[in-house]
C-alpha cells in the first residue's frame, strides 16, 4: 500500500513526523505500508521549513512542488498542477492529508478527481468563520474525505452534524501533541534568553501572522501599542512570521519591552513557551501546546476551531475587544488563571492509532 503524504506549510511538520514513525515502526513489523513524502513547498525559507524537517526527523521528501508564495488561488492551483503531474505517473493508495492549509485542499482534491481515497488528519475543526482561508480548506478537505482521524468530540460532533457517516470518524488524538510530548527532552533556549536575558515565567511570548490581524497597517499598530500599554513593561518576545516581519518593518516602531526576532526552530520555540509567563498569540497550534504545556495563553481572535483549549486547556479567547485583553492581562498580573487539564487522548499516540486504523482498513 502506498500513502502520500502531504506536508507544506510549517504547522504540518510537527503533525506528519509522528505518523511517518509509526508507518515505519509498522514496516518493521512486517506490514506492507509504504509512503511517499511531498513537500509543496508552500513554506520554503529554512526557518520556516528545513529546520523543522531536522530537529523532528523526518526524512527527505520524495517531491517538492516548490510551489512557493502567492495569492490564495495561485499557490492553490500551483500545488494541484504539479501534485497531479506526480499522480499521473503513478498513483497512491491513500493521500493523507494534515490541518488546514492551502496545500491540504489542494492536494485532497487532485487526489479524489483521481479516485484515490483522501484520509484528513485533524478533520471536522471549525472556527464557523469563512472569512478565513483556513475555514474554507477545512470544509472543502472535509467534503471529499473518506477518512477522519480527528482530535475532539465536537470534531466528531461537526462531522456528523455535515452528514458525515459515523463509520468514517476515527477519534484517535492529537499528533501534533504527539510531537510535543516526545520532545520536551529536546527543548533548548533560543539566543535571546540569555543575551538579554529572559528570567523563567517573567516574560510573554507573542506571535501573529493571521492575514486578518497583520494585514492592515493601523489595525495591527494599535494592536501592539495596547499589548505595550498592558504588559508593565514586561518583555514580551515576538518571533515574527515571514508575513508579519514585512509590515514591522514598515511601520518601524521600537518599543523598550518588545524584542521583535526571527522565526525560532521548534525546540527552542517550545523551550519559550514552556518557560515562559504567557503566550498571545493568533495560532491554532500554539493553543493546543499552551493547553499541554499548561502555561496561559491570550488568543487574539473571536473564534476559535479548538473550542477545547478554552473549555478544558488554558486559553481564553479576547479577539480585538481591548478591555477583554485589559482584564485577561489583569489576571495574569495577578497570578490568577484558571487551570487547564490536558483534553482526551492528546496523550502522544494518536499517530499509532491513525496508523493501526490504516492497517484495519487497508486489510495490511
Ligand atoms: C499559512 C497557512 C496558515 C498557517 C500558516 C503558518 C494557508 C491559507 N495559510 O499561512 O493556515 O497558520 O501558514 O505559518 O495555507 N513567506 C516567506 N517564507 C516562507 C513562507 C512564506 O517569506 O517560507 C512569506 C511570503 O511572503 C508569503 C507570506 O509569508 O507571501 C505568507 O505565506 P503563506 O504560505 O501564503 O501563508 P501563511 O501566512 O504562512
Amino acid at each position: 500500500m502506498l500513502v502520500d503524504i502531504i506536508a507544506g506549510a510549517r504547522p504540518n511538520f510537527m503533525k506528519i513526523s509522528p505518523i511517518i514513525k509509526s508507518i515505519k515502526e509498522a514496516q518493521s513489523k512486517g506490514k506492507n505500508i509504504n509512503f511517499r513524502l511531498i513537500h509543496t513547498g508552500q513554506h520554503y525559507d529554512k526557518n520556516m521549513s528545513d529546520n523543522f524537517f531536522e530537529q523532528l526527523q523526518i526524512p527527505a521528501p520524495h517531491y517538492n512542488l516548490n510551489v512557493g508564495s502567492g495569492s490564495q488561488a495561485q499557490q492553490t492551483a500551483g500545488i494541484m498542477i504539479k501534485y497531479e503531474e506526480i499522480l499521473e505517473k503513478e498513483k497512491s493508495d491513500l493521500c493523507l492529508v494534515v490541518g488546514d492549509v492551502n496545500s491540504t485542499m489542494a492536494c485532497s482534491i487532485v487526489a479524489k478527481k483521481m479516485n484515490i481515497r483522501v484520509a484528513h488528519v485533524e478533520g471536522g475543526i471549525r472556527s464557523g468563520d469563512s472569512t478565513m482561508p483556513e475555514e474554507i480548506n477545512r470544509m472543502v478537505t472535509d467534503s471529499i474525505s473518506d477518512f477522519f482521524f480527528t482530535t475532539s468530540e465536537i470534531a466528531n460532533e461537526n462531522l456528523k452534524n455535515e452528514g458525515i457517516a459515523k463509520s468514517k470518524i476515527y477519534f484517535v488524538g492529537n499528533t501534533m501533541i504527539d510531537t510535543l510530548l516526545a520532545n520536551t527532552t529536546n527543548f533548548f533556549p533560543p539566543q535571546i534568553f540569555t543575551t538579554l536575558p529572559l528570567h523563567k515565567k517573567k516574560y510573554i511570548v507573542l506571535t501573529l501572522h493571521r492575514p486578518s490581524n497583520v494585514d492592515e497597517e493601523s489595525l495591527f499598530a494599535t494592536l501592539i501599542q495596547n499589548l505595550i500599554k498592558f504588559s508593565s513593561q514586561i518583555p514580551i518576545v515576538f518571533p515574527a512570521h515571514p508575513r508579519t516581519k514585512k509590515i514591522i518593518e514598515k511601520l518601524n516602531f521600537s518599543f523598550s519591552n518588545l524584542f521583535v526576532i526571527d522565526p525560532l526552530s521548534y525546540f527552542e520555540f517550545n523551550f519559550l513557551v514552556q518557560n515562559s509567563m504567557a503566550v498571545i498569540t493568533d495560532s491554532g497550534g500554539v493553543t493546543e501546546e499552551t493547553t499541554v504545556l499548561n502555561v496561559p495563553c491570550i488568543t487574539l481572535r473571536n473564534s476559535t476551531e479548538r473550542p477545547e483549549t478554552c473549555s478544558i486547556g488554558t486559553n481564553v479567547l479576547v479577539g480585538l475587544d481591548t478591555e477583554k485583553l485589559k482584564t485577561a492581562f489583569e489576571n495574569l498580573h495577578s497570578g490568577v488563571w484558571k487551570a487547564g487539564s490536558i483534553p482526551p487522548l492528546w496523550d502522544g499516540k494518536a499517530s499509532e492509532r491513525i496508523v493501526n486504523h490504516l492497517i484495519e482498513i487497508f486489510n495490511l
